[in-house]
């Protein structure tokens, strides 16, 4: 595979979000293995999507979140199940969008960078298998958009879990 971000400079917001879910859509057609696919998607948001300092999966493993593919810092293994904006994304089974980690009550902090942070549950059939968490060094960088396009970006390789 050879991959450019060359043309990619000057896009668009959703031209932006359009361009990592044909690459999403390319990566799921043609391979099965989720680690490999979470490694990559990890590293396509944060190459494409401005002002972000971590993006990355924690995945279930009992009563716990365990670190998985990630771009940014080196982070927290693992996140207890009822601690944190992860944790609370997971119990929810639903996205959660903070606009400032230091007012959210339990935020578990592993880059001190991060301002607002977004998470996005990972479901199949009922199931939670991890989440992805998007963290930003601005506050309130995440709006209702940011939210409905990583809902939808999530979807695309969710059945590869
Ligand atoms: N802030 C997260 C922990 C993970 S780090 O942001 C990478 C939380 O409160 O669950």
């Amino acid at each position: 595979m050879e991959f450019t971000l060359k043309g990619t400079e000057n896009l668009s917001e959703k031209d932006r979000y359009d361009f990592i879910k044909l690459f999403i859509k390319g990566q799921v057609r043609d391979e099965n293995d989720p680690h490999a696919l979470m490694g990559n998607i990890s590293a396509i948001i944060m190459a494409l999507v401005k002002d972000l300092n971590w993006v990355g999966f924690y995945m279930v493993k009992g009563d716990e979140l365990v670190l998985g593919s990630f771009q940014g810092l080196p982070a927290c293994t693992r996140l207890s199940r009822d601690k944190g904006v992860c944790a609370k994304a997971w119990r929810d089974k639903s996205p959660v969008k903070v606009d400032d980690v230091d007012a959210f009550d339990g935020h578990v902090a592993c880059d001190s960078n991060s301002k607002s942070e977004l998470v996005i549950p990972l479901i199949k059939n009922e199931k939670v298998y991890g989440v992805l968490d998007i963290d930003s060094p601005k506050l309130s960088r995440f709006t209702d958009e940011d939210k409905l396009a990583f809902t939808e970006i999530v979807e695309l390789f969710q059945e590869k879990l």
